[in-house]
């Protein structure tokens, strides 16, 4: 069904490899550099599984070529499929309508991300060796501690916060969310003595989410309300003692 574009795309690298010296079915192509971009650039979108990625925007990435590669589809075709919906995202039948920013990425790193994406696309396991160590989820970094009642928690490009542990002691607290990334992000906090959920308001490109509560002895969960967000991994435990 996506036989035209694919075409379209092997003809135009075809020509390009002519001229730089390389083509898309480029045996070089960087498979680390490419999870790590793809984790970046596309996983707050869509799922895939070995990459890790748990958005919900866009199809399941696993699923999307699956029934194509099981009837045939060499991971080469996929490769340029995927090359092709990065730099011209195709209309949706339902309403004609394009709904994947174009051009993500471009040059070497759309060559690179569609090579990832083609190679691990509905294959069971996980990454090994040097493609497991590729752009880690974050949220493992180090506690965030509250000083004079206020603690940082930054967003990420991924569905993380870099740290998924924050620490502060009872009375009045602010937190906040800086978020340098183009995804958007907010921070909540849920818990005790608190009633209802406390929600920050969602910010990108360098926006700031902030919330005050007062805080009691005990565990709370702070989280980002953008849809799929939380579930997908922007969630930590703030203890107050
Ligand atoms: C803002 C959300 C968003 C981001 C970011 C995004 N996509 Fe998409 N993607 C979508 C949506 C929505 C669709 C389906 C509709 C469309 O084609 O516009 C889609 C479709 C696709 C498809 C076609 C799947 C199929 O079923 O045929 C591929 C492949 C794809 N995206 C790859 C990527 C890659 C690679 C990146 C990163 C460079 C990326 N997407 C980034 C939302 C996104």
């Amino acid at each position: 069904m996506r036989l035209r574009a694919v075409i379209a795309v092997i003809a135009g690298g075809a020509l390009l490899g002519g001229a730089a010296g390389c083509s898309l079915e480029d045996e070089n192509a960087d498979l680390v550099a490419g999870k790590t971009k793809f984790i970046e650039k596309c996983g707050s979108c869509h799922k895939l599984a070995r990459a890790d990625t748990k958005g919900t925007q866009g199809p399941d990435l696993d699923e999307a070529f699956a029934q194509a590669i099981a009837s045939g589809m060499g991971r080469d075709g996929v490769q340029s499929a995927v090359h092709d919906q990065i730099i011209t995202p195709a209309k949706l039948a339902k309403d004609n309508k394009v709904y994947m920013p174009p051009k993500l990425v471009t040059g070497d790193d759309a060559i690179n991300v569609a090579a990832y994406v083609a190679e691990v696309t509905s294959r069971p396991g996980k990454d090994t060796g040097l493609l497991a160590e590729a752009g880690k989820k974050e949220g493992g970094g180090e506690p965030a501690v509250a000083r004079n009642g206020v603690v940082d928690i930054d967003s990420t490009a991924q569905l993380a916060y870099e740290t998924n542990a924050a620490r502060a002691e009872p009375g009045a607290l602010t937190m906040r969310s800086p978020n340098p990334s183009g995804t958007p992000h907010n921070i909540a906090l849920e818990g005790p003595g608190l009633g209802s959920d406390i929600v920050g308001k969602v910010v990108t490109d360098g926006g700031v989410s902030e919330i005050k509560a007062t805080v009691k002895r005990g565990q709370y969960k702070f989280f980002c309300t953008v849809e799929g967000h939380r579930e997908g991994g922007m969630e930590g435990t703030l203890t107050v003692r």
